[in-house]
């Protein structure tokens, strides 16, 4: 689909400088939160949800991001699907129900009515020329890895395929594909989604920001990460059944889609990232115990995941405006859990909880500032190192794209 370039906007890329966080114009205008729309989002893999949600034929969820909205399915044949939810006659939402069952979807409009395979199944009083499979639903791409469901609306499809084969051996023994959503909450923030994922990738923020993240987790600061500290975790998961590769793609040097695989360990007395460092939740998939480790799992530029011992929670964060994104987490249990008997959900949404609080504060007096006239883009760290991966990305696809 072709959109206008914003003008200016080569000028405004060769202005930035690697090493360096980006002009406020990335961030304060509404033309180039647009073409972030059209040529970044449109053409990303994004997590919408797991198959858990559309278990029978029909099921259907919607997954909604700037001007887009996505009818996610389950059609006669047991596939995942995802179409447009756009009509093919003056483009009224087809489907406006945010999750249910569907034999067909009827437009609300002048009742075009289209099945579970995007088909148009005929129009009304179209006359007798009128050919109904010219008009069929646009259909988005989908991937289903492990259960999580992505999919990419776009005409540029990055490469998610070899990533995913990957790190197929590494997410293995968690079951992602035996999950349950246990909670899911949305954290509006009124800030461009661009800082809110930067902040997400990047812990340089951690310690000063996040005070019950940080009395157990390692990350927040790189020297408190011992070898002693992450051998003990590395032999607790042998044993727990557990491999220990890092994978980082694409390796050096190379161009394509953006995977993060690492698990980094826990402070002493914590199984789980829970208030108590107690598990709060049957173990997932094949684990026979827990290696005091949580994995940082990023799977594309878009989507990212911490797997711990006993939970996953899945974070994304959805533009719905120039300066308002939605903040999206699923908590994830393995999907034979139940709940008040197998887990309480407050503490196990506690930690994730306080600390979305958090963000979504920071979050926001970031956007405050960027918004100043005087703000001058300053050098990042090297613990933000994350954050230049995603520049490179980020100014590569809306360069080209449109
Ligand atoms: S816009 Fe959908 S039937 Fe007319
Ligand atoms: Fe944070």
């Amino acid at each position: 689909m072709t959109h206008q370039q914003p003008i200016g906007l080569d000028a405004l890329i060769e202005s930035c400088t690697p090493g360096f966080a980006l002009p406020r114009s990335f961030y304060t205008r509404e033309d180039i939160y647009h073409h972030d729309i059209g040529a970044y989002w449109n053409n990303s893999w994004i997590w919408v949800g797991h198959i858990s949600q559309i278990a029978a034929s029909g099921d259907y969820f919607l997954f909604e991001y700037g001007t887009e909205s996505v009818i996610v399915l389950r059609d006669s044949a047991n596939d995942v699907r995802a179409y447009l939810n756009v009509c093919r006659h003056r483009g009224s939402r087809v489907c406006v129900e945010h999750q249910g069952n569907a034999r067909v979807f009827s437009c609300p409009y002048h009742a075009w009515t289209y099945d579970l395979n995007g088909h148009l199944r005929g129009g009304r009083a179209m006359g007798p020329d009128f050919d109904p499979t010219q008009y069929g639903l646009f259909e988005a791409k989908v991937r289903v890895f492990e259960g999580l469901i992505f999919i990419c609306t776009g005409e540029t499809t990055p490469e998610i395929d070899t990533g995913l084969d990957q790190l197929r051996a590494l997410a293995a023994p968690f079951g992602l594909g035996n999950l349950k959503a246990a909670h899911s909450a949305s954290y509006p923030v009124p800030a461009n989604w661009k800082l809110a994922l930067e902040n997400y990738m990047e812990c340089y923020h951690c310690a000063p920001s996040h005070k019950e993240y940080s009395r157990s987790h390692s990350l927040k600061d790189p020297s408190s990460m011992t070898n002693e500290l992450v051998e003990a975790m590395q032999q607790k998961g042998r044993e727990a059944g557990l491999p220990s590769q890092v994978l980082s793609l694409p390796a050096e040097g190379q161009q394509g889609m953006n995977f993060y695989y690492r698990r980094y360990p826990l402070y002493p007395g914590y199984q789980t990232g829970s208030k108590s460092g107690e598990p709060v939740a049957p173990l997932l998939g094949n684990l026979t115990g827990y290696d005091g480790g949580t994995t940082d799992l990023q799977i594309g530029v878009l989507n990212n995941f911490l797997i711990y011992s006993d939970y996953v929670v899945g974070y994304r964060f959805v533009p719905t405006a120039l300066q308002r994104t939605d903040i999206q987490v699923v908590w994830y249990v393995r999907g034979d859990a139940v709940a008040g008997q197998d887990y309480d959900p407050d503490t196990l949404i506690w930690l994730w909880h306080e600390t979305s609080l958090d963000d979504e504060c920071i979050i926001r007096i970031n956007q405050e500032g960027v918004n100043s006239h005087h703000f001058v883009p300053g050098p990042l760290a090297d613990m933000e190192w994350g954050m230049q991966s995603f520049y490179d990305n980020y100014l590569s696809m809306i360069r080209s794209g449109g």
